[in-house]
């Protein structure tokens, strides 16, 4: 069986940086999950488009929210307070945001029309695609996880923090 089930769990809503960096390690394990199962497409095509629905299931909500946190909760708050290094830092950020929400935006409208069982050819395609996305999406994050938390702990105020995290939690409906 192609493991889908999640094995890390993070701190509170109350902890947003701790937060952002847990869910980086469940995005990773989707990232994981998205490639395991295209190693077995083309044998065991229903349990891995099971797997690779279920990882997609969790971009379009949690992956989608983790980026909104950053977006819209946390870099506006920084913005005034970076130093030009770190403005060219954010800014990659974003850019790399809009790169990874394209290239998945093509892999799950590339398994949308897939056949089932699916082709020699769509699964070549599957595995670009995934292993694009994968290579991107785990870059992305360890630039994150080098440099954000240090800038969002120097800049962030208590207040910014609790604001933050009152409107992750609205984001999530808690
Ligand atoms: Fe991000
Ligand atoms: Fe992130």
């Amino acid at each position: 069986m192609i493991n889908i089930q999640p094995k890390t769990h993070g701190p509170t809503l109350d902890s947003p940086i701790e937060h952002l960096n847990a869910c980086h390690r469940r995005i990773e394990e989707r990232l994981d999950t998205l490639e395991r199962a295209g190693r077995h497409l083309q044998t065991r095509s229903d349990e891995a488009l099971t797997a690779i629905r279920s990882a997609f299931r969790f971009f379009d909500s949690n992956g989608v929210k983790h980026t909104a946190d950053e977006e819209e909760s946390f870099f506006p708050r920084m913005s005034a307070h970076l130093a030009p290094g770190e403005r060219q830092f954010l800014e990659n950020l974003h850019t790399e945001h809009e790169q990874t929400e394209g290239l998945y935006a093509e892999l799950t409208g590339h398994v949308a029309k897939m056949a089932n069982p699916p082709t020699a050819s769509d699964v070549q395609r599957y595995t670009e695609l995934a292993a694009a996305l994968c290579s991107l999406y785990r870059q992305h994050i360890r630039n994150e996880d080098a440099r954000f938390p240090a800038i969002a702990q120097r800049i962030l105020t208590t207040d910014d923090l609790t604001a933050i995290g009152q409107e992750m939690k609205h984001r999530r409906g808690i």
